[in-house]
């Protein structure tokens, strides 16, 4: 049976979901300035992972800091527009699950990132337990990790605090709806689009989970990481550890 997550993807977001972004270029710039303010240690050969890359806002400006980037998504729209971003960028994608990524890598890495709140998709805390531990083994000594979520946990807005607006203009209108239950978020993503001149309402949900970022990085400093910092980016808590 396919993912509920990755039917959302490939049926619904995956088309839409650089729109919601707005300009790639302003992506791009943004985490380029991010990767900079942080002490990165690359050298020559560095490689870093990028899981759930998306259309590739991180995947490019590592690649343009010098990292040999692999890019794993199961959404192959998004990989395709990663692969136009990308140029001759060193970036090898791969279309398959986040957490089979091991399969793909013959030695320790440098570098792997989970942003944009990737890891609220898996389907249970199991799969991010059993993630973190495959991210902890994977890197070099020295190695960085660096996570990207929303904060789900602290707290549950109540109301109409619920929709959440994201984008919208003259033909198209993205709204989203979170229902809240005791470990997940039910999200609706809600598509109003005018089609010759009607408008059109199309709904697709799925569940995300509410994560708590001290659970997280217990479990990475259970692993032998060490967190350098937490802080917030664009509304996202982003945490960035070093495996000593
Ligand atoms: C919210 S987007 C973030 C994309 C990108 N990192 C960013 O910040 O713009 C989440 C991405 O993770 C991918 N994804 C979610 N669960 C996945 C899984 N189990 N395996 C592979 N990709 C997954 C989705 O297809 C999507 O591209």
């Amino acid at each position: 049976m396919l993912e509920p997550v990755k039917t959302h993807y490939d049926e619904f977001l995956g088309s839409l979901y650089s729109w919601i972004l707005g300009d790639f270029s302003n992506a791009y710039k943004k985490y380029l300035t991010f990767f900079k303010s942080i002490e990165l240690n690359q050298n020559q050969t560095s490689v870093a992972i990028d899981l759930g890359c998306g259309p590739g806002c991180q995947s490019l400006p590592l690649a343009d800091l010098g990292y040999d980037v692999l890019a794993i998504d199961f959404c192959k729209e998004l990989l395709e527009e990663l692969v136009e971003h990308a140029g001759d960028r060193s970036i090898t994608t791969v279309h398959d699950d986040l957490r089979v990524f091991r399969k793909y890598i013959d030695e320790p890495v440098d570098l792997i990132i989970c942003m944009g709140d990737t890891l609220a998709h898996l389907a249970n805390h199991q799969s991010v337990a059993k993630l973190l531990d495959d991210i902890a083994r994977t890197l070099k000594t020295d190695g960085k990790f660096i996570y990207a979520i929303r904060d789900y946990f602290s707290f549950i807005p109540e109301g109409s605090d619920r929709f959440i607006p994201i984008r919208a203009n003259d033909d198209m209108i993205f709204t989203c709806f979170l229902d809240y239950n005791d470990d997940k978020v039910h999200v609706h993503d809600i598509l109003h689009r005018k089609i010759e001149g009607v408008w059109q309402t199309t709904i697709s949900d799925y569940q995300k989970l509410r994560l708590n970022t001290d659970q997280i990085n217990k479990k990475l400093e259970s692993n032998g990481l060490q967190m350098e910092s937490s802080s917030l980016l664009d509304g996202m808590i982003v945490g960035i550890f070093k495996k000593i």
